[in-house]
């Protein structure tokens, strides 16, 4: 398996899903950089992938409000290219999309099939990035995660844990929910929807569009509250509009996984469960 990304949270915990039966070989900068030209598809051909999962993105939702062709660059055009390779290797790709396709108004999780609308650039990027992989390989798998964390490099879990260590209160937003979702989880899933697609090779089976979080739900400051259990840190609830943010972002992030235990028989753990290993890792990794 041919991971894009190198130093991502979620490349990173892809890497550790190797095991006897599976080689993972991560690929990024200054080797493969989407801002810059090079001849991926031979670059990609001499590693002789069996299955390619583009984990790469520009994920700055704020960066992508400011710089929205830096976003474009990665999440659209670095998506195409990525899926070019891939049909031209003639192996499966998986590609890794958001909850931020969708605009947060609805009041139960998003579905597949529900109409993608965007609030912000980097929410177009990731909606265009889908598009061109669906339109360059039929033989994809998109899987859009959201609220994603894990012990690696800054994201709403470390940077919670890095603010205990300086304050006894902290404000967190209480009015979005969502579903958030371990990175080692996620990677578990990647490795089984992979195994599925390499199984079901001849087939459309399993292709298309899926949605992959966690299993449950709450709000950022209910995922704060159980980041900073038994810290002596408190969470002080507070509503979206005390932060200024420049990019707007989805008030609901919640994602139906339906279509992904019934066509791939993978559910991932609730994202409690999940907070512990991650919890129990951070602690191995050190800050
Ligand atoms: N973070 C979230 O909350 C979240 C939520 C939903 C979906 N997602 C999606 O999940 C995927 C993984 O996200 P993540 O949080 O693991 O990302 P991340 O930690 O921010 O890492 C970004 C990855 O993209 C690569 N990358 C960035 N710019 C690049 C460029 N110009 N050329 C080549 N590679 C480049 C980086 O490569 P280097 O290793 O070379 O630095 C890195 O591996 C992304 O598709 C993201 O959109 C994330």
């Amino acid at each position: 398996m041919i991971v894009i990304g190198r130093s991502g949270q979620l490349a990173r915990a892809l890497a550790g899903q190797e095991s006897a039966d599976l080689t993972v070989v991560r690929l990024g900068r200054p080797h493969l950089d989407f801002r810059t030209v090079c001849d991926t598809t031979a670059l990609l051909s001499d590693l002789r992938p069996d299955i390619i999962v583009n984990a790469a993105g520009f994920t700055d939702v704020d960066g992508s409000e400011r710089t929205p062709d830096a976003a474009f660059r990665v999440n659209c055009d670095g998506a195409r290219r990525i899926a070019g390779s891939a049909a031209a290797l003639g192996v499966p790709l998986i590609h890794v999309s958001t909850e931020y396709v969708f605009d947060g108004f609805s009041n139960r999780p998003y579905r597949e099939v529900d109409s993608a609308a965007p609030l912000n650039a980097y929410g177009r990027s990731k909606l265009r990035g889908e598009a061109a992989v669906a339109a360059t390989t039929p033989d994809h798998a998109i899987l859009r995660t959201s609220w994603l964390y894990s012990p690696y490099g800054r994201n709403f879990f470390t940077k919670v844990l890095e603010k205990s260590g300086a304050s006894a209160e902290i404000p967190v937003v209480a009015d979005r929910h969502g579903s958030p979702t371990s990175a080692f989880e996620l990677a578990r899933g990647i490795e089984r929807v992979a195994r599925n697609l390499l199984a079901w090779r001849d087939s459309r089976r399993g292709r298309g569009i899926f949605h992959m979080t966690c299993a449950g739900e709450t709000r950022w400051a209910g995922f704060a509250s159980e980041i900073l259990r038994n810290t002596g840190c408190t969470v002080r609830p507070v509503t979206s509009d005390s932060f200024v943010e420049l990019a707007r972002r989805p008030m609901n992030s919640r994602l139906c996984n339906d279509r992904l235990s019934d066509v791939h028989g993978v559910v991932l753990a609730r994202w409690q469960d999940a907070l512990s290993e991650v919890r129990t890792r951070y602690g191995e990794v050190g800050r």
